[in-house]
């Protein structure tokens, strides 16, 4: 049965991600030199990183200033792409960067991360070419559904609802009428500017929900009692794309923060094209 599980599952991961040989011989193969790499990785780790850093974080607890939000995709690891240090992320990812109320899961680690860790940015990444965003796009797989079938579907369901509503992208609106009825809609590839506007979308959408949650505005007004409004003790939520192909990290410009305190400027390039003005730059009442 478990066995079972892990194959279906494996088989809707293919649709999410690049296809992996399901014969057994290349698998086992791959599966050694998987060991490898990551043992030789653990090794080339403990011999570039400082000593000491890991005692300090040991000793005194992490206190990182990032909460990152990004996808599962293993294309997109936080700790890769910023060549990040111990110690300066606390993160959460999941199929497609989403935030939604119901989820317990995002919302337990970004309590933590803004309660308990005092972290000052949250980031929501989304990237190009996302599976998740992509499978949301196109016509959900025919009835019936699996176990697999159904985690992913019901998961992915908001980005459904984000594409089906989305009016102010017209590479969103023209696909759309391409597709009249969403039936037989295929799955955009890489470099479809419906897909683009979508991973764009989508990261809106995380910002918009994060600064709009109970959790930030409870903390927002907790914060700004006990503290002062201080722009130090402040939570920030900013929306950032990456990019696959080159490694390219985008601002979307889509940065929220407390009413009347001045966003702190995020030093990742702009996308080339403005994207449709944002409408809020605050959060909370
Ligand atoms: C470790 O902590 C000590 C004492 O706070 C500090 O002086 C030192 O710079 C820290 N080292 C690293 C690598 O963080
Ligand atoms: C990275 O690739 C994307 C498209 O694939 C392109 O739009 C962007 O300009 C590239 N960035 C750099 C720095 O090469
Ligand atoms: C705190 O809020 C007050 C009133 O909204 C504002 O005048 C002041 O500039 C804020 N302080 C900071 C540090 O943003
Ligand atoms: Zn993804």
């Amino acid at each position: 049965m478990i066995f079972f599980n892990v194959f279906v599952l494996a088989q809707v991961t293919f649709s999410l991600g690049k296809p992996i040989s399901r014969s057994p011989t290349r698998s086992t193969e791959r599966d050694v030199d998987g060991w490898q790499a990551l043992s030789d990785g653990n090794k080339n780790f403990r011999a570039e990183i400082n000593p000491e850093l890991l005692k300090n974080l040991t000793k005194e607890g992490q206190r990182p200033e990032f909460m990152f939000l990004g996808c599962s995709d293993s294309r997109v690891s936080e700790g890769t792409i910023f060549n990040a240090l111990p110690g300066m992320m606390f993160a959460e990812r999941n199929i497609a960067n989403q935030y939604n109320e119901n989820d317990r899961n995002t919302k337990a680690v970004m309590s933590y991360a803004v309660e308990g860790l005092g972290v000052r940015h949250i980031i929501v990444m989304g990237h190009q070419g996302c599976g998740g965003v992509k499978a949301a796009i196109a016509s959900p797989p025919p009835q019936p559904w699996d176990t697999a079938d159904f985690a992913v579907q019901e998961w992915i369901l908001p980005l459904r609802k984000l594409y089906a509503a989305s009016d102010s992208r017209p590479e969103i609106v023209k696909y759309r009428n391409e597709y009249p009825g969403c039936v037989n809609v295929p799955k955009p590839d890489l470099h479809h500017p419906v897909l683009r506007a979508m991973v764009e979308e989508n990261v809106k959408q995380t910002v918009s929900k994060i600064a709009s949650s109970q959790l930030i505005e409870e903390v927002s007004k907790r914060k700004s009692r006990r503290y002062s409004n201080s722009t130090k003790t402040a939570v920030f939520i900013h929306g950032l794309v990456y990019d696959l192909e080159n490694g390219t990290i985008t601002n979307l410009d889509v940065s929220v923060g407390p009413p009347g305190m001045r966003i702190p400027p995020v030093p990742f390039p702009h996308r080339e094209a403005p994207t449709q003005a944002f409408t809020f730059q605050s959060y909370g009442p």
